[in-house]
């Protein structure tokens, strides 16, 4: 499977948001699985000035979109099994940031016009263009555009996957023609309009093969106007391509047992490291070196969907508990101005640091008991999951992946990894932050289980890479994961006997990440995604299924399917053969020859 991933940014190479921690990390993990996977990014100012001498020149080649005939050079890094390709043309990506340019619509409507036209320079012609938000978003677009004169851009099949619905790409609808080189005919037949705008997003949602937001429950909550800004009735109509893929963390750069950023070391077997980085957090941020006040965190943009408002109405009672409370953030200038105020006058017990620093908030994730996530709309959220890693319970508001990777403590029954609360009420969210420090203050040995299962949760990529990769199977038709020799496959499975297949297809996605957090057996499952081949049914339908869902499997049904399989084992190695003939032919298709490629 061959898989072309466009993003703006992506660590470790630019980054402004979640983003880039998802487009550094799940390409990876994709290849990981077997995957044959390349990125392409804009060549930014930042990554020349970083990267510059690593990069390999390719070639280039000329992109023509409306009247502009532009450069577009290409260059690239081998990097994590995986080969990140940078689109070079200064006019448009050395501009010191990365968004916030009067001509964004210009500049990404470039970057995808471009990522199509090089698709020739590339190593491979991808079964699939996965493309992210809505600098991306014009890739479906242009390739259904182009799809019409030349038929192999109609065998690309796109993915797009939805980060946060509030960015949509909107322009007035006159510059249809003049900035993205587009016929009339994308505004009129509405694909690209939206309340009388080109929304470049909608015109993905509807042009793509699947759609998924970053979690099951904001893919969810994408049908509701409170969440969808204005999609929602786009977002319903498409909701039989839409799926939610919950993002994951990368679980060796956010190991606190071998972390180099935190001051001590620890893990959850041995959490002396922990009470250590929590004395070193207080004396960083001036609150009291106190062992046994609980600290409550906060990571995080200081904007309003992160749920500011609420702590701005009931700041006075969060202090009356026994806790601390230290902020790391920038943003409005209103929530600045408020925290700012408010850490006056509480010394010693409240800190406030206006600023984004790596370093801080490794110092913070470590040190602090509890994370506090209150957010309004959370598409996914990677800071509960990195505070959970290092053993600081999240209390969070329950909406998107909050929802989706935070269950609440049921003490009487040791269950839950967190605390949360539904409606979007200050006396909601201060109840529960009074629960958690109450249950730190008298309960210790009750928080310890619950800080244990935090740590417990496996929040790493591998197992989102195999619902993506399923994703990608289903709309190709592209059978995944491959068997090379399937009688040997036939029998590893039959030892293995993994209640992967047709018990777990009944879990529908959003169900299945919305179970409690995943614990680590789950994914330290060497498992193949799709078991369910294994069964005489088509690859496609097979593989349309939703997720499957590991469960534990009774003995009597494993005895069934291990029957099942050697029946089905005939079947399956001729369909195999069938199949790997097609791909065979398929992968024959013409592909244009370089022009102009040229040594570095
Ligand atoms: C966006 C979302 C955030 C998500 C990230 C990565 O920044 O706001 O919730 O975790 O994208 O998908």
């Amino acid at each position: 499977m061959k898989i072309l991933y466009v993003t703006s940014e992506a660590v470790p190479f630019c980054k402004t948001g979640g983003l880039a921690d998802v487009a550094g990390s799940l390409p990876p993990a994709l290849a990981e699985q077997g995957a044959e996977v390349a990125v392409v990014l804009p060549l930014y100012d930042r990554v020349r000035a970083k990267y510059g001498d690593k990069l390999n020149f390719l070639c280039y080649d000329y992109v023509d979109l409306a009247w502009r005939h532009s450069y577009c050079g290409l260059f690239s890094l081998e990097q994590d099994g995986v080969t990140w390709y940078f689109l070079d043309n200064e006019q448009y990506f050395n501009r010191g940031d990365l968004y916030g340019q009067m001509d964004d619509g210009e500049r990404f409507g470039f970057f995808s016009r471009a990522v199509v036209r090089m698709l020739d320079h590339m190593k491979f012609w991808p079964d699939v263009i996965h493309c992210n938000d809505w600098q991306a978003a014009l890739v479906p677009v242009y390739l259904k555009d182009d799809g019409v004169r030349e038929d192999r851009y109609r065998s690309i099949k796109t993915v797009l996957t939805i980060h946060n619905i509030e960015y949509q790409g909107r322009y007035n609808a006159a510059v249809l023609g003049d900035l993205f080189g587009l016929d009339s005919g994308w505004v009129k037949d509405g694909t690209l309009l939206m309340d009388g705008d080109v929304n470049l997003l909608k015109g993905a949602i509807l042009c793509a093969d699947a759609v998924n937001a970053v979690s099951p429950t904001y893919a969810n909550e994408l049908k509701m106007p409170y969440f969808a800004h204005r999609m929602e009735s786009i977002m319903r109509q498409c909701s039989n391509k839409l799926s939610g893929v919950l993002n994951g963390i990368d679980m060796k750069l956010y190991d606190p047992a071998s972390d180099p950023r935190i001051h001590s070391n620890f893990s959850a077997a041995d959490l002396a490291g922990k009470a250590t980085d929590k004395a070193e957090l207080q004396k960083m941020t001036g609150l009291r070196e106190e062992p046994h006040t609980p600290v409550v965190a906060m990571v995080t943009r200081l904007v309003s969907h992160k749920g500011l408002d609420l702590i701005c109405e009931v700041i006075h009672d969060m202090m009356e508990l026994p806790m601390q409370l230290v902020v790391l953030g920038t943003g409005d200038q209103r929530y600045e101005e408020f925290f700012h105020w408010a850490a006056q006058q509480y010394p010693g017990r409240m800190s406030i640091n206006l600023d984004y620093n790596e370093n801080l908030s490794m110092a913070i994730y470590a040190g602090a008991d509890l994370f506090l996530m209150p957010s309004k709309s959370e598409p996914c959220g990677l800071s509960q999951m990195i505070a959970m890693r290092y053993g600081t319970v999240p209390i969070v508001r329950e909406t998107g992946g909050l929802r989706d990777t935070v269950q609440p403590c049921e003490s009487w029954r040791d269950a839950g990894n967190g605390f949360s609360f539904a409606n979007y009420s200050s006396g909601d969210m201060l109840h529960v932050i009074r629960e958690a420090v109450y249950l730190y203050k008298d309960y210790p040995d009750v928080f310890a289980r619950l800080r244990q299962r935090a740590m417990a949760g496996d929040f790493s990529w591998a197992r989102s890479a195999r619902e993506y990769l399923r994703i990608y199977s289903n709309i190709t038709g592209i059978e995944w994961p491959v068997r090379k020799n399937t009688s040997r496959a036939m029998d590893d499975r039959t030892e293995d006997a993994h209640p992967f297949d047709e018990t777990a297809a009944e879990t529908p996605v959003e169900e299945a990440a919305a179970e409690p957090a995943p614990v680590e057996e789950a994914a330290a499952e060497p498992a193949p995604v799709k078991e369910a081949a294994a069964e005489p049914a088509p690859v496609e339908e097979a593989a349309a299924e939703p997720a499957p869902v590991k469960e534990a499997a009774e003995e009597k049904e494993t005895e069934k399917k291990t029957a099942k399989a050697k029946k089905g084992e005939k079947k399956t190695v001729k369909k195999a053969e069938k199949k790997a003939e097609k791909k065979e032919k398929a992968e024959k298709k013409p592909r244009k020859s370089s022009k102009k490629t040229e040594e570095a």
